[in-house]
């Protein structure tokens, strides 16, 4: 009580001050609620608008949620607790180590290619000038980004093979593969066979060009796997990784230094990853940085 007897005039001032904001702001409709087909135009007070925007946000875990509370649980099996967990720790680990690998794989990549750096930001730039932030509609247009991410994702699958169970007896190419077995797919190998890739061990985004990339083979090239059960993740992973390497490379150029092991050694027991971490050099292009 001591504490708050003691406040200055200021203080009270100031308190008064962020509470009327306070107000205003909650009894205000917003632009970011109505986009996100919250109720409105009525005003609604400050943390009725939170509350209301919890209970019709639409992410995962309220979707898994919701699938407890629905009046239509009888159409439909209602997630359990652990099944939410497991679905959320799942999602966690199959979307954070993946994401984070292969960006750093990709800013080896433009370290130890400068050519293709500059290339990469010469496009950046003429899309986003002046650093501006980058757009969701322009950022799916970039080609050579796209062609850059692509050909980073085929020397560093970061799931080196996938696998799937058999359902039943088959034969394939005069291989009997018995009902249970588990078939593993090579994607690493897949993605560095000179039969399908020439000098696969080079860096060479006019693989995935406008021109070429029509006559790869989806079945030996599978950074998200294939299929029906291939990567939930794709298109988020794919979206927020293009972001990263518009962003970082708007402002930061990488390069290689002495601690860094040219050629990379990779160790693929497990997720693809580097024998020993990554070491770069960051240089500030400029003096002026643009916010994230
Ligand atoms: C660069 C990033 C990523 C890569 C390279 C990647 C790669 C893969 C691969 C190869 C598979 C196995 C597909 C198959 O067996 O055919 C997979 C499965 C999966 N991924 Fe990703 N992933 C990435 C990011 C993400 C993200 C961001 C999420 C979630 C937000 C995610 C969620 C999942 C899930 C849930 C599965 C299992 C799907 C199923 O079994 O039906 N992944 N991912």
């Amino acid at each position: 009580m001591d504490l708050i007897l003691s406040f200055s005039t200021e203080t009270w001032i100031l308190v008064a001050i962020s509470l009327v904001l306070l107000y205003l702001y909650g009894t205000y409709t917003h632009g970011i609620f109505k986009k996100l087909g919250i109720p409105g135009p009525t005003p609604l007070p400050f943390f009725g608008t939170i509350l209301s925007y919890r209970k019709h946000r639409v992410d995962l875990l309220q979707l898994m949620i919701n699938s407890q509370n629905s009046e239509e649980t009888d159409s439909h099996k209602a997630m359990s607790d652990l099944e939410i967990v497991a679905q959320s720790i799942i999602f966690i680990f199959a979307g954070y180590e993946t994401t984070s690998s292969s960006l750093s794989f990709l800013m080896y990549i433009l370290a130890t290619h400068p050519d293709i750096q500059q290339k990469l930001q010469e496009e950046i730039d003429a899309t986003f000038p002046n650093k501006a932030p980058p757009t969701y509609d322009a950022l799916t247009q970039m080609a050579y980004l796209d062609m850059v991410l692509n050909e980073s994702l085929r020397l560093f699958p970061i799931a080196g093979r996938i696998e799937r169970m058999c359902k039943k007896d088959v034969e394939v190419n005069g291989v009997f593969i018995p009902k249970g077995t588990v078939v593993m797919v090579p994607s690493f190998a897949l993605h560095r066979d000179s039969a399908y890739w020439p000098e696969p061990e080079e860096f060479r985004p006019e693989r995935f060009s406008k021109k070429n990339k029509g006559n790869i083979n989806p079945y030996v090239y599978l950074p998200f796997g294939a299929g029906p059960r291939n990567c939930i993740g794709m298109r988020f992973a794919i979206i927020s990784m293009k972001l990263a390497v518009i962003r970082v490379p708007q402002n930061f150029s990488f390069k290689s230094c002495k601690e860094t092991q040219i050629p990379l050694e990779i160790d693929s027991q497990g997720l693809t990853k580097p024998q020993r971490p990554i070491v770069l050099k960051i240089k500030l292009r400029d003096e002026t940085l643009s916010g994230a």
